[in-house]
């Protein structure tokens, strides 16, 4: 069992003339430590009665002691919760990854124009790499008794890297790539985290990738610092 941590929480509000007093608000605080500090937003509707001004916002941000309290020192997410959590962020991982091979592939042959060369050639060599790691990533999947879904279950999210309307509009793509880039950075860093003392297969994979997806974004970085100059 992987054991995270919940508990009281001793309250001074920062912005409201709300009294609270110790207050239990489990589990946002997922730590290692006993003690500690850390900002909560309450919804006042959760509030007691007594707790809760006539008027007023509806949320207030509090800087909170946190103090683990015994009873409630312990939330548990099974070796099989976690697991299927991390099929999850893989398996989007996954996605990302293939909708990138989508517009990489088509900004690379649709781009007109001498200023556009070297960024179709360095989208095309990047589609077999990106190819490369949802390749790697189902294989992972598969690994831990997640099952690879199929095209039904795609969903869209990169309209930042849609062809550009302009064939010559090269600064656009690149900006697209970047911003895919950025995602993929994010995401693997999630990964990385969420696997962290449990999966370190996975945990090793994204690490490998994340320093290819940063590897990518400086090199288009690099191609945006030049192309917006002229
Ligand atoms: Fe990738
Ligand atoms: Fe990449």
């Amino acid at each position: 069992m992987r054991s995270g941590t919940t508990g009281v929480f001793k309250c001074a509000p920062v912005r409201s003339g709300v009294s609270l007093p110790r207050f239990t608000q489990s589990p946002s605080r997922n730590s290692d430590s006993e003690v500690g500090t850390s900002v909560v937003s309450f919804q006042l509707a959760g509030l007691p009665r007594a707790f809760r001004p006539a008027a007023g916002p509806e949320t207030i941000t509090c800087r909170c002691q946190f103090h683990l309290d015994a009873s409630l020192q312990k939330f548990s997410m099974s070796d099989q919760e976690k697991n299927q959590s991390i099929i999850e962020e893989l398996t989007r991982a996954y996605w990302m990854e293939l909708e990138t091979v989508l517009n990489y592939l088509a900004n690379s042959v649709n781009l007109d124009g001498v200023r556009a060369e070297e960024i179709k050639k360095s989208l095309a060599a990047d589609v077999t790499e990106e190819l490369n790691h949802a390749s790697q990533l189902a294989n992972r999947i598969k690994t831990i008794d997640g099952v690879i879904p199929g095209s039904e279950h795609f969903v869209a999210s990169q309209k930042t890297l849609q062809p550009p309307a302009d064939t010559t509009d090269v600064v656009t793509v690149i900006k697209g790539v970047i911003d895919a880039e950025e995602a993929a950075i994010a995401q693997y860093e999630k990964i990385i985290r969420l696997c962290d003392g449990f999966d370190f297969v996975s945990q090793d994979l994204c690490i490998t990738l994340l320093a290819d997806e940063q590897q990518h974004r400086r090199e288009f970085v690099g191609f945006l610092k030049e192309y917006e100059k002229n």
